[in-house]
């Protein structure tokens, strides 16, 4: 699928494995999110402008690349998103961060917002929404939308988990972000969990179950 980035790679596949299993408690999935969100960044980062510069090594004068300045912006989709963020800072720590509070009602399975608060120049920067699980695509395409009302005008999408239903969904909205995924399942199930999956996101990084 055009546009839809599955970063294949052994060790996301290891962490993968070891975060869906139902035995791996709040800490080490935490640290296991942490831990992918880390080795995503590195490929969503990929495209980044660069500039040269010259600079003095001990031995000689050179010629390097360095950032060139872009402005970047990381808006977690509230709450499971949040244990994805300090990852992206390590490598990003230039970026600002914005908050979006978007729950899915449980009956209806339409997207709320609740809260949102964002940096005053996000319509500047060019924003990566993360959130571990891309399922139905309703929060997601909810979130794009918000931002893209707010003047965002390039966007990336992260998450550990998607399916293809939330792929298609974000896909006929906004068929310019690009996704980026650790893994894509099979389908999701009467309740709007992915199968297999890794169950609710944010119960199992904060131990609410
Ligand atoms: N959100 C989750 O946390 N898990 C799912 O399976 C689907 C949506």
């Amino acid at each position: 699928m055009e546009q839809v980035h599955r970063i294949d790679h052994p060790l996301i596949t290891h962490k993968m494995t070891h975060i869906r299993d139902k035995n791996t408690g709040p800490k080490e999935f935490k640290e296991l999110v942490e831990e992918v969100s880390l080795l995503l960044a590195y490929e969503v980062t990929r495209d980044l402008a660069l500039e040269e510069v010259t600079i003095e090594t001990p031995c000689a004068s050179t010629k390097g690349r360095v950032l060139a300045g872009c402005k970047i912006g990381i808006v977690p989709i509230l709450r499971a998103g949040l244990g994805m963020v300090d990852s992206m800072l390590t490598l990003i720590p230039h970026a600002k961060v914005g908050h979006l509070g978007i729950y899915r009602n449980e009956n209806s399975l339409e997207p709320v917002e609740y809260y949102w608060k964002l940096p005053q120049d996000i319509s500047k920067r060019e924003v990566m929404v993360v959130d571990p699980m891309l399922a139905t695509g309703g929060t997601a395409v909810a979130a794009l939308r918000f931002l893209r009302s707010k003047g965002v005008r390039k966007m990336k999408f992260v998450c550990l988990i998607s399916v293809p239903e939330g792929i298609r969904a974000v896909k006929e909205k906004f068929p310019e972000v690009p996704i980026y995924t650790a893994a894509i399942d099979s389908h999701l199930d009467e309740r709007g969990y992915i199968i297999p999956g890794l169950g609710d996101a944010g119960d199992r990084l904060y131990g609410t179950e």
